[in-house]
């Protein structure tokens, strides 16, 4: 048996210069929790060129979903970044991940922190019921660069505040703050920054970080989350895995190139 599902490629949309998705078919055998990822990739000359890539779909969607960076010179984006609609892609028949919801101690409110394709993971985790059920607030914060480079989460969070199971879930509990550090935006800075001034939750009307109720998702670039580590650390916050549960877990943003 091979260790990959070929799965069809649907649709696909380029967002910019560097950040596309798509999405294909699912074969009915794939199973994972939301927030974990799968080995993604293509057939190049006879062999699987495999990297990790978090889906962005939920796991009751019949379809998979992939957000992804584009890199000129990387080997796998390069080619990737040309997939077109009926293409085939191979998908790892097994999903694993940090960023699950039973890795973290019960909490109220849930802060899901991002940059850049690291968003991937938490478009999946805002669309699971269950995410509402055991937090009172979500926080999804997005940084950037530019402003462009937020259109897929703002399209996202748009299309379920219109969706009708989800639409009142995300009125009641779900705040989202995109912010960039490269250009004017309504919400300007890195994430490090906006915890650490308390702007963040100045912004959003709500209490500054606090250990009994906050529990904290991240992903996306390596030096955000080496210093977001350094600070919940300081402040008494545990990481958690899956033998022992946190105040928080880290997932890298895997694809480089
Ligand atoms: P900045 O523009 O100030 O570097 P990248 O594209 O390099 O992965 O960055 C994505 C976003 O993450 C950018 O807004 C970037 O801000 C921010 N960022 C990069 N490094 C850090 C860090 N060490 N702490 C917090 N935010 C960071």
């Amino acid at each position: 048996m091979s260790a990959f599902h070929r799965e069809k490629v649907l649709s696909v949309r380029h967002w910019t210069d560097s950040l596309f998705s798509f999405r294909a078919t699912r074969n009915t055998g794939f199973r994972f929790q939301n927030g974990q990822f799968a080995m993604i990739g293509l057939e190049v000359d006879g062999r699987p060129l495999m990297r990790a890539y978090s889906m962005a779909s939920a796991n009751h969607e019949e379809e998979l979903e992939f957000f992804s960076i584009k890199v000129a010179d990387g080997p796998l984006t390069s080619r990737l970044q040309k997939i077109k609609e009926g293409d085939t892609i191979l998908v790892g028949r097994k999903a694993t991940g940090t960023l699950i919801a039973d890795n973290l101690f019960p909490g109220k409110r849930l802060l899901l922190l991002s940059t850049g394709t690291g968003l991937a993971p938490f478009a999946s985790l805002i669309k699971d019921p269950d995410v509402y059920d055991r937090f009172e607030q979500i926080v999804l914060v997005h940084g950037c660069r530019h402003v462009s480079e937020l259109a897929y989460g703002e399209q996202l969070v748009a299309k379920l505040r219109d969706d009708e199971l989800f639409g009142p879930l995300l009125a009641e509990k779900l705040t989202y703050y995109p912010t960039v550090t490269r250009e004017p935006f309504r919400n300007r800075g890195r994430i490090t920054d906006l915890i650490t001034s308390k702007q963040l939750f100045n912004d959003i009307g709500q209490e500054p970080l606090n250990i009994e109720d906050d529990r904290i998702m991240m992903c996306g670039s390596p030096a955000m989350l080496e210093e977001l580590r350094q600070m919940f650390d300081a402040r008494g916050f545990a990481e958690g895995n899956h033998s022992e549960p946190g105040h928080f877990v880290i997932e890298k943003a895997f694809v480089e190139r």
